[in-house]
């Protein structure tokens, strides 16, 4: 490697716990301290297959659950190519929801195991730093906007949310916990010095192979 690496840099949580605003003030603060850093998100609805899952999740269409479990997985191994090229090239990707949300979403309806649904996923780029940003699903209900795509009910999330502690029992990925019941800021500065210290870390360091 000539230059020095990006880190991968993921944020988790249930729906409305502040991701997309949190992915989005770090990319910013990124920039501004003078470091290449670029915004991802999963599902990236802008591919074909990522127009499936879309109108999937908008309920405009019906995808059987094994079937769209493996979609969501093909949406992020389409990206891989451009995610490595990025990386490669010094930039610092954050990325809003990854694996994690795979599995964590669809284990938690009935007859999904966590193995089955990481399956798909094994050998990813693996995250430098996974930030899951903690809320009681109560509080991110109450944030507005909930209810309106498949899988936004109460009940579901709190299912999620479990899955989610399941997962980061797994001490092979970097996990962090970030309290997001504070405010903007006070959250903004905990991921930020979080995700300075692992730029610094892992820029000599290869990519890892997530669960594998
Ligand atoms: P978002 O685009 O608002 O983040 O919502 C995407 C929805 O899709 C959200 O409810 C989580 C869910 N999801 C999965 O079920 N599997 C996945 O692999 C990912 C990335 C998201």
């Amino acid at each position: 490697m000539t230059c020095r690496r990006g880190a991968l840099i993921v944020l988790e949580g249930v729906d409305r716990a502040g991701k997309t605003t949190q992915c989005l003030k770090l990319v910013q603060a990124l920039q501004q301290s003078g470091r290449e850093a670029e915004m991802m998100r999963f599902p990236d609805r802008t591919t074909v297959i990522g127009e499936l899952i879309s109108s999937y999740l908008m309920k405009k269409s019906n995808l059987e659950d094994h079937t769209v479990h493996l979609l969501f997985s093909a949406n992020r191994w389409e990206m891989v190519p451009l995610m490595k090229q990025k990386l490669e090239q010094g930039i610092n990707l954050v990325v809003d929801r990854y694996a994690f949300s795979g599995v964590a979403f669809t284990s938690a309806k009935p007859g999904f195991s966590l193995e089955w649904c990481r399956n798909p996923d094994v050998g990813l780029p693996k995250p430098d730093l996974v930030m899951f940003l903690q809320v009681n699903p109560g509080v991110a209900e109450k944030r507005g906007e909930f209810g309106t795509e498949r899988y936004e009910t109460s009940f579901f999330q709190s299912t999620v949310h479990q899955r989610f502690e399941e997962l980061m029992e797994d001490k092979s990925v970097n996990w962090r916990v970030i309290d997001a019941a504070r405010s903007i800021e006070e959250v903004h500065n905990d991921i930020k010095l979080l995700s300075e210290n692992i730029i610094h870390f892992s820029e000599n360091q290869p990519i890892g192979m997530l669960w594998s």
